[in-house]
């Protein structure tokens, strides 16, 4: 009997994959991406936000090593000492722009930074973003003001921002999450706002491919070693264990290599691909139930 859904589910699976890798394949070649990059002239620079630390400093470190075609990094986040730390250690050049994307003065400090000189934006990462483990009552009306606030608006509104900086060729990764696959209790926010940047993605993907701009939502499980695991502890011990986390240099350059390839969402990890094929197939409150379990032990 296990046998037969074994096999059944197996088939399932590789279906799913070879469907979508078609219609991806399909979609590139129609669109000739990814193609030879158009240089406008102006400096090409890449731009990755909440590079201050975990998978945005990887980032940087993949972007300064491997896209030799970039003239400059600017590197985001709040805080500037990191920032600048982590500038000092890469072969390129760099700036530095200490601003908080939750507030609009932050967002506009950056466009006014874009506006200033003759630029290409070759590449922008949205990697900026927290959640807060626990219940309703649990987290904060600010920290859950503040998630949405980050994960969604903020993104959005930089990506706008950099849109008319973009040509041919040029690319935009989302860091969304496996939390925007299904409903999480005592992640609700988190993953709703995942969910939010996801669909977001996706869309946007579709509207700019005829700009032959290439838009990516990166989808990774558990990272261990970032700081996003301690800021979103809180006093409800709602997640217990972190089991099979990843590292953010492997998520990093499994996606990186991905967004250059072209797909539209990348799942860097086994986890993190088996929940977004079962996603596809589980109703959601199937799919929270298993989550239940797996969060109380
Ligand atoms: N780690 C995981 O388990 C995991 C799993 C799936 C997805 N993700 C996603 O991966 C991305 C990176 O997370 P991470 O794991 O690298 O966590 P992290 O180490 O905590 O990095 C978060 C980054 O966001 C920046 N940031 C936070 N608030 C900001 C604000 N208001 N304005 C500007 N920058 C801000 C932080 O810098 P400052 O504090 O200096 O501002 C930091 O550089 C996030 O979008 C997260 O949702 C993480």
């Amino acid at each position: 009997m296990f046998g037969i859904v074994g096999e059944i589910a197996g088939n399932v699976f590789i279906f799913v994959l070879l469907a979508g890798a078609a219609v991806t394949g399909i979609e590139l070649l129609w669109y000739r991406l990814p193609g030879k990059k158009k240089h406008t002239g102006g400096k090409r620079i890449a731009i990755i936000t909440g590079a201050s630390s975990g998978l945005g400093k990887e980032y940087a470190r993949l972007t300064a090593e491997k896209e030799k075609d970039i003239d400059e990094i600017w590197l985001v986040a709040r805080r500037l000492d990191r920032l600048q730390a982590l500038a000092g250690t890469l072969p390129c050049k760099t700036r530095c722009l200490s601003l908080d994307l939750t507030d609009q003065e932050g967002i506009e400090k950056l466009g006014e930074s874009l506006a200033q000189q003759d630029i290409n934006v070759s590449l922008l990462i949205n990697c900026a973003g927290f959640g807060k483990i626990g219940g309703q009552g649990v987290v904060t009306a600010e920290e859950q003001k503040g998630m949405t606030e980050l994960n969604c608006i903020a993104a959005v509104a930089v990506t706008d921002m950099c849109i008319p900086y973009m040509g041919k060729g040029d690319r935009i990764i989302n860091v969304c999450s496996t939390a925007a696959f299904q409903p999480l209790q005592k992640l609700s926010i988190y993953a709703a706002s995942k969910a939010f940047l996801l669909r977001y993605t996706r869309a946007l993907r579709t509207e700019l491919l005829p700009k032959k701009i290439m838009v990516t939502a990166v989808c990774p499980y558990w990272i261990g070693d970032t700081e996003f695991i301690p800021v979103a502890k809180t006093e409800d011990k709602g997640i217990r264990h972190f089991f099979f986390a990843s590292k953010a240099g492997r998520v990093g350059n499994i996606s990186l290599k991905g967004a250059m390839i072209g797909f539209p969402v990348i799942t860097p990890g086994v986890i993190c691909t088996i929940h977004r094929f079962f996603s596809k197939f589980f109703p959601d409150t199937a799919l929270q139930y298993i989550w239940e379990g797996i969060r109380r032990i």
